[in-house]
């Protein structure tokens, strides 16, 4: 029997309610932070598939989560794609040469940069037990764009936004060359032993309706054709961040299997807005998990209710931050474990 994450992506209403939170391998871990030191910092890490291997069990073994998420980073794929790519302390992500002012057609794919990816997924699929449920995942289309283009993070994506708005075709272009990128990339997790795929749209909140429709709605649809083609039953989850009301759009046109809703949705909104038996993945808001006590498990347990009635995984509205406390992680676990609806 295929685990209870599996199962739930499957579209079952579970039993029990399968747990993993995003970015639930990191810094808040001593063991995380004690081998990154010894390689000497994230890519290094990411690009040896043992330690990444490692690092991608090391949550499951201290707190039993359900799925076990690929320990890479979103920006492998624009590193394939040709750029520079550099994680400076204290900084955040620096791709080179941007995209504002290089064209897309001078960088030179190096598509090798995608292989040791795929052997971390094999190393941590070989030691994962047949109950847990191994994750692969890509940003989406839009997101790693605005990346491309500005070359590191920006507050609301301004500088891309404007590219969009002014170049709309060679931002096309841009978009579609990762589209393509992508559906290679998440078969060959696929192929390697990803059960699942997650595509995390973070920066899709910043864009208006139309907008929203042609750079985000399309392009995930069109990877979740091209992943679907070659593999029919591997559910995808698709993760647009800050979509509020565009969600119920997403949900139904993109394809995915599963929708991931962030920590501004209120849950019984979701529940009644989402296509009825769709999957839903979230949403405690992850600062909840800094201050723990009444505050979290009242509204652990408010999310839970919510989706007594349709597949739920539980998650975070977002990816856990670096000085969470294990005793509120593992408080969380006790929550949703413990809870019988
Ligand atoms: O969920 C997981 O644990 C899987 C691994 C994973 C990482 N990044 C590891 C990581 C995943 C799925 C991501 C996704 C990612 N990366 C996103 C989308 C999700 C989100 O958070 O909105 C984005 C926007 C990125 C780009 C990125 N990577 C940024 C902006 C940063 C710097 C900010 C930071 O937290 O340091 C990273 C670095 C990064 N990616 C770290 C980890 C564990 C920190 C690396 C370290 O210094 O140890």
């Amino acid at each position: 029997m295929p685990g209870l994450l599996l199962r739930a992506l499957k579209g079952e209403n579970t039993p029990s309610r399968p747990t993993w939170l995003m970015r639930q391998a990191g810094r808040y871990l001593p063991e995380y932070r004690a081998l990154r030191a010894e390689k000497g910092g994230f890519l290094p890490l990411v690009y040896d598939s043992a330690a990444a291997a490692e690092i991608t069990l090391q949550p499951i073994r201290r707190f039993g989560f359900d799925g076990a998420i690929l320990f890479s980073d979103i920006l492998i794929v624009p590193y394939a794609m040709g750029q520079d790519l550099a994680f400076l302390a204290g900084e955040g992500p620096h791709l080179s040469p941007r995209l504002a002012d290089h064209a897309l057609q001078a960088l030179q794919g190096v598509p090798e940069r995608l292989l040791p990816i795929y052997e971390t997924v094999r190393q941590v699929k070989a030691q994962l037990g047949p109950d847990r449920t191994m994750l692969g995942f890509a940003g989406s289309p839009w997101t790693i764009a605005t990346y491309m283009v500005n070359g590191e993070g920006s507050r609301d994506q301004h500088d891309t936004r404007a590219y969009a708005y002014r170049d709309s075709a060679a931002f096309q272009a841009i978009i579609d060359a990762i589209v393509s990128v992508t559906v290679e990339y998440l078969s060959g997790q696929i192929q390697a032993g990803a059960e699942a795929v997650q595509l995390f749209d973070s920066w899709a909140g910043s864009l208006a309706p139309r907008e929203f429709e042609r750079w985000v709605i399309a392009p995930n649809a069109a990877i979740v054709a091209g992943v679907k083609a070659l593999h029919p039953d591997v559910p995808i989850i698709g993760f647009p961040k800050g979509a509020g009301e565009k969600l119920g759009a997403y949900a139904r046109e993109t394809g995915v299997d599963a929708v991931g809703i962030d920590e501004t949705i209120d849950p019984h909104w979701a529940a009644r807005e989402l296509p009825k038996d769709m999957p839903v993945q979230g949403n405690l808001d992850p600062l909840l998990l800094l201050t723990g006590g009444t505050q979290l498990e009242k509204r652990a347990i408010e999310v839970l209710e919510a989706f007594a009635d349709r597949p739920h995984v539980f998650n975070l509205g977002h990816g856990i931050g670096q000085t969470t406390p294990i005793a509120h992680v593992e408080q969380l676990l006790g929550v949703v474990r413990g809870w019988r609806g």
